[in-house]
């Protein structure tokens, strides 16, 4: 799969002002920071396309952006942090948990895992809370060059191993650095098998 055009199409805090649901759909979420819009642009060629930065919380709305005008990329805001109140830090906002629920031509939502981290109690939870609405995912452990080959395999290894205690199958795992391009191979081609042409 090569991405020949890519471009912003709008932000919007509802599922009901989302585009038409008339193309396949890839979101990305997890933590505050993770590299969620990094990513984005590391596999579609974009310095720019989605909004990053080095302090978390940088994206605050459902943004969609259209691919080979066949297929949308969704970069979610982050979950876990938050500057408002206590009470919201551990929780994602309800219009995320709506778009997961309600978005039709969700095909697949890409969770993204720091590797750098033992399992965060957050990041577990919401992938039971996926499980509980049968939502389709798959993992992705990002930021892979921060880390030598040994301690990657070694933390995937025990992310692994910490999900079969409670599920009896693993989602599809994916490694990533937006930084070397790691992944971008297999995240296209996995977008590609999961929504043919
Ligand atoms: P929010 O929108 O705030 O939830 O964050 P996000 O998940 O979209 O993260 P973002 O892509 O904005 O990246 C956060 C920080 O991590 C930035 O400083 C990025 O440069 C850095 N970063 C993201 N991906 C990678 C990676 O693969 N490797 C390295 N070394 N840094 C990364
Ligand atoms: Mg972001």
């Amino acid at each position: 799969l090569e991405v020949k055009t890519a471009r912003f199409l709008m932000s919007n805090s509802s599922v009901h002002k989302c585009p038409e649901a008339n193309m396949p759909e890839f979101a990305f979420i997890g933590r505050s920071n993770v590299g969620k819009s990094s990513l984005i642009n590391m596999i579609t060629n974009h310095k720019k396309l989605a909004k990053t930065s080095g302090r978390p919380g940088k994206t605050q709305l459902i943004n969609h952006f259209v691919i080979n005008d066949n297929w949308y990329l969704v970069d979610l805001p982050g979950y876990g942090y938050a500057k408002v109140s206590k009470d919201q830090k551990n929780k994602f906002q309800a219009y995320i948990a709506d778009y997961i629920i309600n978005r039709a031509n969700l095909y697949c939502l890409f969770v993204l895992i720091d590797s750098r981290h033992e399992p965060q109690k957050i990041d577990v939870e919401f992938i039971e809370w996926l499980g509980e609405k049968q939502i389709p995912f798959a993992l992705i452990f990002t930021k892979a060059d921060k880390l030598g080959k040994n301690q990657l395999q070694s933390n995937v290894a025990h992310y692994r191993k910490q999900l079969l205690k409670s599920w009896e199958e693993l989602p599809p795992i994916l490694l990533s650095s937006s930084t070397s391009g790691l992944g971008k191979e297999e995240i296209l081609g996995f977008i590609a098998e999961t929504a043919p042409e």
